[in-house]
């Protein structure tokens, strides 16, 4: 009897273990927070750091967030930098976690880090982090298109130009800052929305896709080429161009091959000397014309473009076909080119009204919006 009761006794107390046992290894409290955390789109290291900081509540309270998500994750995790993980978006640097931590140390706001990480590539922000607070740095940086990697350019251009913190911007990363035809960028595929300018460079062997020889109706002669999509925009222009001012407009020089650039300019050189064929005429690999899209366009009623009735009308409705104008009197300084009222350029519609509405030279709007 007394033996039974002992046992009973035994069994009561090692069963209490056991329960004490498996509550302490399965912990369904723990399991619980892990699977709302897990549930709502955290990985385990960032699940441990989250519990190991009581930020669950925290967290829970809120979205899932990719950037929190890395933050936590990483080795880096700094629980006095939280609260200004939290307002910083994702961006895809190798130290993302380690960065932002530096630039807090440094001093920067959370607007500062998050234009510098969203112009930052995984180089150009170490090298960023080796100078000193810089109490101006989003003045340059908050634009889309600003690139970290150019930050020392835009100060140095800054000083000797005083203009808009957005036209410094625009401007360094054409390449204004440098001489025209001074680190140039290849350009390799064709598209229609392709830039070619004294920054951005052809190949010689450079042949755009679908060149087809123009009907003499819409040239001066049998010998001009032009892109396929180019020219059937072209011909409609042409035609409603007649309908609208009474005659029509023709290709006088659409597609010009390297060597042909290379004979235009030199002929403008011996002709007319250096600063002319300069301004007018772009270098052997840097004219639109070897894209095969560009051209330039005669009015039938006269050999002077500028002032028919045919140059006025396609001002105002080359973007709906496609076309935009290149080269104003305006904007000599950024295109390295002179008042060229017969060129246009051919990139589809949908980006010729985005140009044209723009205001800007293709030269600003491909950098800001266009450049990958
Ligand atoms: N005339 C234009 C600028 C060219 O040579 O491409
Ligand atoms: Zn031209």
């Amino acid at each position: 009897m007394k033996k039974k009761k002992l046992n009973k006794k035994v069994v009561i107390i090692l069963s209490i273990i056991l329960v004490i046992i498996l509550i302490e290894v399965i912990n369904p409290i723990k399991l619980y927070n892990k699977y709302q955390l897990k549930e709502l789109g955290y990985q385990d290291n960032s699940i441990t750091t989250i519990l190991k900081n009581g930020l669950k509540k925290d967290i829970l309270e809120n979205k899932y967030s990719k950037s929190l998500d890395t933050v936590l994750a990483s080795t880096d995790f700094n629980k006095d930098n939280y609260e200004t993980y939290k307002k910083i978006n994702y961006y895809n640097l190798k130290d993302y976690t380690k960065d932002i931590n530096e630039l807090i140390k440094k001093g920067y706001n959370k607007d500062d880090i998050e234009n510098i990480l969203k112009s930052a590539t995984d180089d150009s922000i170490k090298e960023f982090l080796k100078k000193d607070y810089d109490k101006n740095v989003s003045s340059y940086l908050e634009y889309d298109y600003s690139i970290l990697a150019n930050y020392d350019r835009y100060l140095e251009y800054n000083k000797e130009n005083a203009i808009e913190k957005d036209k410094i911007v625009t401007y360094v990363n054409i390449g204004l800052d440098k001489d025209f035809y001074t680190d140039t960028n290849k350009v390799e595929d064709f598209s229609f929305d392709m830039l070619v300018n004294k920054y951005n460079e052809l190949d010689a062997s450079f042949v755009p896709d679908d060149l087809v020889s123009v009907p003499e109706e819409y040239a001066v002669d049998d010998k001009q080429k032009a892109n396929k999509t180019m020219l059937e925009a072209f011909k409609r222009m042409s035609d409603d161009c007649k309908n609208a001012v009474g005659s029509k407009i023709v290709i006088r020089s659409g597609y010009r091959d390297y060597q042909t650039q290379q004979e235009t300019y030199d002929l403008y050189l011996n002709t007319y000397g250096k600063n002319y064929a300069e301004n007018y005429v772009a270098h052997a690999g840097f004219s639109e014309h070897q894209t095969g899209l560009a051209a330039d366009i005669k009015a039938e009623s006269s050999e002077t473009f500028e002032g028919t009735p045919e140059s006025k009308w396609l001002k105002e409705n080359a973007y709906k076909y496609g076309f935009i104008f290149r080269y104003a009197k305006e904007t000599v300084n950024i295109t390295g080119i002179r008042y060229e009222s017969w060129h246009y350029r051919y990139v589809g519609e949908e980006l010729a009204s985005k140009v044209h509405e723009s205001g800007l030279t293709y030269d600003e709007y491909y950098i800001r919006n266009l450049n990958k």
